[in-house]
């Protein structure tokens, strides 16, 4: 069984990236759980907060990672970088020092974005971060005009390639 964390860099309702995520358990091996943590109450990392207890929703999250063979970061394409919401759950994730739970964690990295982008810059600045914390990085995969490519009325994967690419990523793990 390997089980793995889910995070959405991008909090609004109708996210692509939040639905690729979604999409994600139809294409994995079996044997692989996904399951997705809602970032959307995490306040912003502050060294005040980080103390001997935190926020609850901060002690969930560490725990959940903790607990996970590994992390999936489904994240936009912000002014050329990662969202603030994806940099926040690492930076919340990397503490305590130096035995926060998401360093050395194997992980993989989506970007999809409507535009003919398709997260080329926000999958490298991302897959950095988690490797400058010591972690694997399995697979980086992008999508552009992820509104062809996705079911409009459900969270299903249409395009056979992209799909493919998830199923190679999730296998990697
Ligand atoms: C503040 C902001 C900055 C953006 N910057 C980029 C960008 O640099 N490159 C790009 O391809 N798309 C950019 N976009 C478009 C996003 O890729 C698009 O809104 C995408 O749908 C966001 O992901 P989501 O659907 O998961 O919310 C930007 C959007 C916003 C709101």
């Amino acid at each position: 069984m390997t089980t793995l964390i889910a995070f959405s860099g991008s909090l609004r309702k109708d996210s692509f990236n939040t639905r690729v995520l979604r999409a994600l358990p139809a294409l994995a091996p079996e044997g692989t759980q996904i399951a997705l943590f809602d970032i959307a109450d995490l306040p912003m990392y502050n060294q005040d907060l980080d103390g001997e207890t935190v926020p609850e929703i901060v002690a969930a999250l560490r725990a959940a990672i903790a607990e996970a063979d590994g992390v999936i970061i489904a994240g936009p394409e912000y002014s050329g970088s990662y969202s603030g919401a994806t940099k926040n759950l690492i930076d919340w994730a990397s503490r305590p020092f130096m035995a926060g739970p998401i360093i050395g964690k194997t992980s993989m990295v989506i970007a999809t974005t409507p535009g003919p982008g398709g997260g080329k810059n926000v999958l490298p600045a991302t897959a950095g971060l988690l490797q400058a914390l010591g972690g694997k990085v399995v697979a980086q995969v992008g999508a552009a005009a992820i509104h062809e490519k996705i079911a409009a009325d459900s969270d299903t994967i249409i395009d056979e390639e992209f799909a493919q690419q998830l199923r190679e990523g999730l296998a990697a793990f």
